[in-house]
């Protein structure tokens, strides 16, 4: 009998090409972390000094991390769970890898409630609705009190859910080896625009121009809990993606594609914002309503907005779907592996859930602020949850497994001896103890 490879219940004979792998899982790492979050908080916490931090985080901490990520994933062969268990032989890590599972489908049930605006505003930039009225706050806020964005929302997990279960290659694969390259070369307009507007320098020094006195021990740790959530690590992601990996494949060299892929949007993206920001004389540190408020308004006053604009958003877009379907493969990868599910059942069985999940969370920013536990709307509760306490736990988690329990991390990372202990030293003493203080502080247990 004819064995079908593809629709093995555990999904596991499928795999990534080599440069499919490197674009997926740059679209992974590249998302509004990127592109929203990152220049406000860049914008919040000083500029250059604060870039400059992110980096070293990246590097030091997010690398090594990462290829742990990967060697996990590509060892077991499994879910962000299973891997753990066939790895060590014990239950009791694929209990603590159920974290890195369950991170995921809470992310993704608010991530997807962004990810919908930015569709939304893409639209209305097109359309040229958007500079109708030229109060941008006030815009913004009638968008978010009414259930348009339940829409967009529901828009996003469909599209999405019909990228993840076309599979591995014939979805994810595809889907970001068209979308990846695209947005570089959206990005490269935007930059020329932005960089050719009058008073952009100013924009240009305060991001690449550091003034160390700005450093905090705050400002070290959210830039450390950036560079991990900017890599997508402690959420199964890394793991998920890298146990479709194939064996001949370097994983050393995938890590260090992956972060100088993010670390090269992440900067284009700051020489976007801030020449942007700064020419119109808008403020930097806005805040979360930086790029759908503040920057409306600079769009509306310069020649062509409408489609500057638009493509703005759509390069937003595409970067918070390329991450979403990164999302919803691990819980995918799980239940498949866990249950013997097919991907299609689980995609949509997941995708509903979500959509579940996110919808009181997109009412509570607006339409039904009383959705609220505590005096914190459920959006924020979810974010923090998941951001601030599951992400540095299921990262903390990867580091000591692959630092003192995976028995065969050195056969499978690949690395020459001399790189191999600096990496071993890193995940054993630096990434955890840097790990646990992130905790602490983004869980508000210490404050400074
Ligand atoms: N890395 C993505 C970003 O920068 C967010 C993300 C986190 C995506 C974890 C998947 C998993 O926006």
């Amino acid at each position: 009998m004819q064995v079908n490879k593809l629709s093995h219940s555990s999904g596991k004979e499928e795999r990534f090409s080599s440069s499919g792998f490197i674009f997926a899982a740059i679209g992974s790492a590249v998302g509004l972390g990127n592109m929203w979050k990152f220049p406000y908080i860049t914008g919040q916490y000083g500029g250059a000094a604060f870039f400059l931090l992110f980096v070293v985080c990246l590097v030091i901490v997010g690398l090594p991390v990462l290829l742990a990520e990967l060697a996990i994933g590509r060892g077991g062969r499994g879910s962000a769970s299973s891997s753990f268990v066939k790895l060590s032989g014990s239950k009791v890590w694929g209990g603590l890898g159920m974290i890195s599972v369950i991170a995921p489908f809470i992310i993704m049930s608010f991530y997807a409630i962004v990810a919908g605006w930015t569709l939304h505003y893409a639209m209305l930039s097109f359309s040229g609705k958007l500079f109708s009225n030229t109060d941008f706050s006030a815009q913004f806020n009638g968008f978010m009190s009414g259930y348009t964005p339940i829409v967009w929302q529901g828009v996003v997990l469909i599209l999405v859910g019909f990228v993840v279960m076309k599979g591995i290659s014939g979805g994810i694969e595809k889907f970001n080896k068209i979308l990846i390259p695209g947005m570089f070369i959206l990005l490269v307009i935007l930059m020329v625009r932005a960089l050719t507007l009058p008073g952009a320098s100013a924009g240009v020094s305060f991001f690449l121009n550091p003034d160390f006195s700005k450093l905090t021990p705050e400002s070290t740790l959210v830039a450390l809990g950036h560079a991990f959530f900017s890599l997508s690590l402690g959420m199964g992601t890394m793991i998920t993606y890298g146990s479709y990996v194939e064996k001949r494949q370097s994983l050393g060299a995938g890590t260090l594609a992956i972060g100088g892929g993010d670390l090269l949007y992440a900067l284009i993206a700051g020489l976007i914002i801030f020449p942007t920001t700064f020419s119109f004389g808008i403020d930097p540190g806005e805040g979360p309503g930086l790029v759908f408020v503040a920057l409306p308004a600079a769009f509306s006053a310069m020649p062509f907005g409408a489609f500057f604009g638009g493509l703005f958003f759509i390069l937003l877009a595409i970067a918070a779907l390329t991450s979403t379907v990164s999302l919803l493969e691990v819980p995918v990868t799980y239940t498949m592996d866990r249950f013997g599910w097919s991907r299609t059942g689980s995609v949509w069985i997941i995708v509903i859930g979500c959509f579940i999940l996110g919808v009181p969370a997109a009412l509570s920013l607006g339409a039904a602020p009383g959705l609220a536990f505590g005096g914190t709307i459920m959006f924020d509760l979810m974010d923090f949850f998941a951001s601030n306490v599951l992400l540095p736990l299921g990262g903390l988690i990867v580091t000591i497994f692959a630092g003192y329990f995976y028995k065969g991390v050195a056969e499978e990372a690949g690395l020459t001896a001399g790189w191999f202990r600096v990496w071993l030293f890193m995940l054993r003493f630096v990434a955890p103890i840097l790990v646990v203080f992130v905790f602490l502080h983004s869980s508000g247990i210490i404050k400074f």
